[in-house]
């Protein structure tokens, strides 16, 4: 058993690995600032289980101002999930993502570095990649949105922490996580309301934009194994992804199918710093990890489409 602070415990992706360690017998203190980029009520609704649960606790603290030490204190490992994640509005709202994703991180790093932690997961983005993300971890990185572009700059600071500090670290960059509490700005989440809603559904671009989406629990699966595996994981850098490309046209006619309703579709342009394609190339965590996703996206899909019935 081990204790780990999971840093954006309230969010889409936290409050699930918080879930799966903790059903792994490990402890979890959480820690969230509910930034309203959506609404609190719906990360309170990710937290609910989690507060019956005798292994968790949980602090509200904002990473950019609270006192850090306290939380380490107890703390083996740290999965450092906080963020400004979703590009759009990184345009529009960069100092909220300058200051989660780079100065949180900075502040993180600096008081980890004072604690007994063993082990930092930072958890990164396929974005790191730019416009096309469908090389393995040696591929360039090239973001083409601000958020790619801050996500990076924290991957640089923590492996700046490792280099100086010998800070042991893993940086896991996640491709497009969809399921069950799936953030309300992504797109499956907004395709799925509007299918249910009867609204009329506006496709960015032509539809062909693809993706390796990841079920959720695929997903804290691949962080969960480099946590369990230090001697493989640390110093180390790995793309964890879902094993299915699908486009946004074959996304549709999935939920058409699901739904049994047609999909009412209007295209609108491409939006700016959006991928163009991502293909997971999950090789390097195949091989040391064994991650190996499950879930395919009819069935992801079909439990996501559940979760939001019963919204
Ligand atoms: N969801 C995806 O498809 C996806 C893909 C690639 C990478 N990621 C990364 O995974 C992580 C989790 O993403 P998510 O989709 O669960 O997002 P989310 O918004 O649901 O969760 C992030 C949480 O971090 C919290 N947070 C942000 N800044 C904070 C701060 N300064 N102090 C304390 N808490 C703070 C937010 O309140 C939020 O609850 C992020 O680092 C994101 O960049 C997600």
């Amino acid at each position: 058993m081990q204790t780990c602070l999971v840093t954006g415990a309230a969010g889409f992706v936290g409050s699930h690995l918080s879930e799966q360690l903790i059903a792994r017998g490990h402890r979890v203190i959480g820690v969230d600032a509910f930034i309203p980029y959506y609404p609190r009520a719906l990360k309170e609704q990710n937290l609910a289980g989690l507060r019956q649960s005798a292994g968790f606790t949980f602090h509200e603290v904002d990473l950019r101002s609270g006192d850090l030490a306290p939380l380490l204190a107890e703390a083996d490992v740290v999965f450092h999930l906080a963020a400004q994640a979703g590009l759009v509005r990184s345009w529009s709202e960069f100092d909220s993502y300058m200051t989660c994703n780079i100065q949180a991180t900075q502040r993180l790093l600096e008081a980890v570095t004072q604690s007994p932690v063993r082990h930092f997961l930072h958890i990164s983005t396929s974005s790191v990649y730019g416009r096309f993300a469908t090389g393995d971890e040696t591929a360039p990185l090239a973001p083409i949105s601000p958020y790619g572009i801050t996500k990076l700059a924290a991957e640089h600071l923590v492996q700046a922490y490792a280099a100086n500090y010998g800070l042991p670290a893993t940086i896991l960059r996640l491709f497009s996580v969809y399921g069950p509490r799936q953030r309300p700005d992504m797109g499956y989440n907004i395709f799925i309301r509007a299918f249910l809603e009867g609204r009329t559904i506006t496709v960015d671009g032509d539809g062909t934009d693809s993706r390796s989406n990841t079920y959720v629990r695929d997903c804290a699966e691949g962080l969960i194994l480099a946590f369990e595996q230090p001697e493989r994981s640390v110093g180390e850098t790995f793309n964890i992804g879902g094993g299915q490309e699908v486009n946004v046209n074959q996304v549709l006619a999935i939920l058409e199918e699901l739904t049994g309703k047609p999909a009412q579709i209007v295209h609108g342009p491409a939006r700016a710093g959006d991928q163009r394609r991502t293909v997971a190339d999950i090789g390097k965590a195949q091989r040391l990890l064994g991650y190996m996703p499950q879930t395919t996206i009819v069935d992801g899909l079909a439990a996501q489409l559940a979760w939001q019935r019963g919204q």
